[in-house]
């Protein structure tokens, strides 16, 4: 399996310094065969990234779109229009299900709309420091993977990324906590037991599973290296070059 290494923008950079930043990244990178790298820009520079990016080395990323193809609906974008230009889709960050009020019905439905769109979706999944505390996370992440995944084919289970993302070790929430690797490993465990256990070993464990929570490139060697951990989704850290890069170094060597 490849190691994923995807840059979560959030809302930040406008067109024309999102454009820069690719420029400089493409620039810097090569090649590799083990390493998948991706960045996630807003909505509105993902169209003029995907004539600037370099596929061979790269890919992009969807931060969110709605799951109808087309139709009465004001303000949205829709993985059929990202068709061709977003190679995967962040759904069900925990920004988007406690700002935004996505449920995991919709987040659902935003998978198997992505999937029917050849866009791989990165599922986010992640208990709140609440739901840590009161011993619910084995829960919360069960009901997420579970019905997040609940309108796709079972065969296309091989498309999709799950990401754990801990809302309590995300770096712009407050009082924010770097998880352990323990912590992590045992999440990840949970996550891979429930993919085996409902689409069978051989699809099941072909899934990666990333994780994301205020990584960078001193802790990211230390990820990288959980086990049962493919790939790390990074935050505030994917906004600045030499970190992002930094990062990507750490994957190679981790996978050499
Ligand atoms: P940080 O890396 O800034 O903690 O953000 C994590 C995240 O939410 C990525 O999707």
């Amino acid at each position: 399996m490849k190691t994923y290494i995807v840059g979560n923008w959030k809302l930040n950079f406008t067109v024309g310094e999102a454009s820069i930043y690719l420029h400089k990244l493409l620039r810097k990178m090569s090649n590799y065969r083990d390493v998948e790298v991706a960045v996630a820009p807003s909505t509105i520079a993902l169209q003029p990234l995907s004539l600037q990016v370099d596929r061979h080395k790269m890919k992009l990323c969807a931060q969110n779109a709605f799951y109808r193809d087309y139709g009465a609906f004001t303000g949205e974008t829709s993985f059929n229009q990202l068709r061709g230009v977003a190679d995967y889709a962040i759904i069900g960050h925990s920004e988007r299900r406690y700002i935004f009020g996505e449920d995991d019905k919709m987040i659902a439905k935003k998978v198997a709309a992505a999937v029917r769109n050849r866009i791989s979706p990165i599922l986010c999944i992640g208990e709140t420091e609440s739901e840590r505390a009161f011993g619910e996370t084995a829960d919360v992440i069960q009901d997420q993977l579970v019905s997040g995944l609940m309108d796709i084919a079972e065969d296309d289970i091989e498309k999709v990324i799950v990401a754990y993302e801990p809302v309590w070790a995300i770096s712009s929430v407050k009082a924010a906590k770097l998880a352990t690797p323990d912590e992590i490993a045992e999440v990840v465990r949970m996550i891979r037991q429930i993919l085996v256990e409902t689409y069978g070993a051989e699809k099941g464990e072909k899934v990666p599973i990333l994780f994301g929570g205020s990584v960078n490139s001193s802790n990211a060697g230390a990820y990288l290296t959980v086990p049962g951990v493919n790939g790390l989704l990074v935050g505030g850290a994917s906004l600045i070059l030499s970190e992002f890069t930094g990062i990507i170094e750490v994957a190679k060597r981790v996978r050499s």
